[in-house]
């Protein structure tokens, strides 16, 4: 993921700093070329030959060391990264470089470097809600730097809340959005929609579908990359959101569909890839069905099409729809993009082999509202996530 990129981890003294060492092995086994300067507070927390061993470089510790023989070391280092991660990043810390104090080899070599930098805060929950550190943070976030929050659980110090060092695999994300993300949907509002939805019979059963929500997490994901303002409204799974994305869940199509109306207004495009479930009980019990010998029927009725009951109000918005067709395809598909006013729609057969629900690959063909097929090879979802967002951003330009 991170080929030959170069990262610059900085650790600072906290009680996180042991979890930086697991923060490099996640970069160099992701193909990344990694470097780490520590402070002098962080020699406390953990050993620069850990981390020099997993990174395979020499660990800044001192300005003034000649070891290196370079007399503007925090120059050299400042140049190199392509991205510098504090991790964890101390109360003490943020304040320096937010201040402007420049008094070891960290705040030194970030004041000095033009590379992206991410903050991991990781302190007690006082120090997080500290009126003083709140503001270092805003004044970093808005000179350009980017920050990861802290999760809320249990602290090293015994207490409970706000505070605990980010999961790496969040932080992991953040660079992946910061290296290789662009702006091309900065500004725009993009409602997505993933998953099954499950409509009850009773406490306990269900009407569901295979869907597995992948292709609306990975769209999710590709549009957070490109700097679109994301909400996703999701039926039930145990995929996670990438970090920096609106996310609501839900368990039925009616869940689903009072949500996305109340997306919509502020919405510049929708994408349908919720498999939402066509049908529903009529009733649906409040206590568990009893079995019994004789057997018995549901009785169904049907649930709101949201993307047809979507293209009453559409104006400019942009609507992209999912057909999932066993057969006749593209004619299939064709009426739907018509009857449903969409400008785009992805076909896929679930039939084909890697293609459709659960996995991790797809092979679709897209049709656009000119009634252009194009077909694609099989492709990872997040490819074609890519893939199907280009498409929108051509379809957004037109629409400017
Ligand atoms: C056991 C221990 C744990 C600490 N954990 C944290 C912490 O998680 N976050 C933090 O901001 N400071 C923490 N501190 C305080 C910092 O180590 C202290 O503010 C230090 O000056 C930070 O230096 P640095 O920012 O140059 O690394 C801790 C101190 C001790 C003694």
């Amino acid at each position: 993921m991170f080929s030959e990129k170069k990262i610059l981890i900085g650790i600072a003294g906290g009680i996180a700093a042991y979890k930086a060492a697991e923060l490099v092995r996640q970069f160099k086994k992701n193909s990344a070329k990694v470097r780490v300067m520590m402070t002098q507070a962080a020699l406390n927390f953990i050993t620069p030959l850990t981390l020099g061993t997993l990174s395979e470089n020499p660990v800044l510790l001192d300005l003034f060391s000649q070891e290196e023989n370079q007399s503007t070391v925090h120059i050299d280092w400042a140049r190199w990264p392509d991205v510098i991660i504090l991790c964890p990043a101390t109360l003490n810390v943020v304040g320096k470089i937010a201040s402007g104090i420049a008094d070891d080899a960290v705040t030194t070599t970030i004041l000095a470097s033009t590379a992206p930098v991410i903050f991991c805060p990781a302190m007690n929950k006082e120090m997080y809600a500290n009126k003083i550190y709140q503001a270092n943070q805003e004044k970093l976030i808005s000179n350009g730097y980017h920050f990861v929050a802290p999760g809320k659980g249990e602290l090293a110090c015994g207490e409970e809340g706000w505070g605990r060092l980010a999961e790496l695999e969040d932080i992991l994300s953040e660079a992946k959005r910061v290296l290789f993300g662009d702006q091309a949907l900065k500004g725009k509002k993009v409602l997505i929609t993933a998953g099954p939805t499950r409509e009850p019979i009773d406490p306990v059963r269900f009407i569901s579908n295979r869907s597995s929500g992948k292709m609306g997490f990975a769209l999710a994901e590709a549009a957070v990359m490109r700097g679109a303002d994301v909400t996703l409204v999701s039926g039930p799974g145990c995929l996670k959101p990438f970090p920096g994305i609106r996310f609501i869940s839900v368990q039925t199509a009616t869940e689903m569909a009072n949500q996305v109306a109340g997306c919509l207004p502020e919405a510049d495009v929708l994408v349908m890839a919720a498999a939402v479930s066509d049908y529903r009980p009529k009733v649906s019990s409040a206590r568990k069905i009893k079995k019994d010998d004789v057997g018995f029927a549901i009785e169904i009725e049907r649930n709101d099409d949201i993307l047809l009951k979507a293209s009453e109000n559409k104006g400019s918005r942009i609507h992209v729809g999912f057909s999932v067709e066993t057969e006749n395809e593209i004619e299939n598909s064709l009426c739907k993009l018509r009857k449903k006013d969409l400008d785009l729609i992805v076909v896929n057969n679930p039939l084909e082999d890697g293609s459709g629900f659960e996995w991790d690959t797809n092979k679709v063909c897209l049709i656009d509202k000119a009634e252009r097929v194009e077909r694609y090879p099989l492709l990872s979802k997040s490819e074609l996530a890519d893939r199907i967002l280009d498409k929108m951003i051509g379809l957004l330009k037109t629409e400017q």
